[in-house]
């Protein structure tokens, strides 16, 4: 199963990969955990790509397509994928296209998770992450057990730079100036899956599944 989720910030697309992973195993490949953790380590990329998240802006089409190309060729996904935050423009998907046939290999279904975006705002002003594993909570629909401590590694959870209001609406606007043309690229293609992303995550998932012929 090799799969890409699209979406405005907040969607819900972490949340979804996860479930694809717990239930088919097909590993999950989110670019903004991939930078995240560079920044976290002060790598070079993560110097380069700070100042570019913090602004609510993307990380060069170059340094993306780097990433996940490298990423493309390692074991662990030879047998599928699932793609959560790339590609995130034309040119990212014209590339993933083109290394993906240079492989032999090609996207089952591009899911694309519809949430408006009052929702989305609110729902990320509810999120808290944890900076050790990655658990992923909300205060008002998914609070930890303890309030700001992660139920998996009792590390302190923290809100995400770059889910500050004014930073969600610049996201929002990258988000529709860039990313979303990508609908109409992948449904002339017959491989873009609309999903409604308001409701609860399990019946969501459970559209998706319906959506890929899997429930
Ligand atoms: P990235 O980390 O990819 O951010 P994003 O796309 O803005 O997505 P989010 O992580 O904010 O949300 P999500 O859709 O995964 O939602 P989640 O499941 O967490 O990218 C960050 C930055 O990195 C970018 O701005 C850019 O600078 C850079 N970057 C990354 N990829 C790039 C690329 N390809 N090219 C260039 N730059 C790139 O859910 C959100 C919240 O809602 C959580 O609290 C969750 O618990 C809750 N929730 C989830 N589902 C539901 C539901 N059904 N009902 C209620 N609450 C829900």
């Amino acid at each position: 199963m090799n799969l890409a989720l699209l979406g405005p910030p907040g969607a819900g697309k972490g949340t979804q990969a996860k479930k694809l992973f717990e239930e088919f195993g097909v590993p999950q490949t989110s670019t903004g955990d991939i930078l995240r953790d560079a920044v976290r380590r002060g790598t070079e990329l993560g110097k380069k790509a700070a100042p570019l998240m913090s602004a609510g802006k993307l990380v060069p089409d170059e340094v993306m397509v780097g990433i996940v190309l490298d990423r493309l060729r390692q074991p662990d996904l030879s047998r599928g994928f699932v793609l959560d935050g790339f590609p995130r423009t034309i040119p990212q998907a014209e590339a993933l296209g083109s290394a993906l046939e240079r492989a032999g290999k090609k996207l089952d279904a591009v899911i694309s998770i519809q949430v408006p975006e009052e929702t989305v705002v609110e729902r990320i002003s509810g999120r808290r992450t944890c900076p050790r594993d990655g658990s992923v909570y909300n205060i008002y629909q998914n609070p930890p057990k303890r309030s700001g401590i992660c139920d998996q590694c009792h590390g302190e959870l923290v809100q995400r730079d770059d889910d500050k209001p004014e930073k969600v609406r610049e996201r929002l606007a990258v988000y529709r100036a860039q990313t979303l043309p990508l609908e109409a690229y992948y449904d002339k293609q017959g491989l873009l899956r609309r999903i409604n992303g308001v409701g609860p995550p399990e019946g969501i998932f459970a559209e998706i599944k319906t959506a890929l012929g899997r429930s």
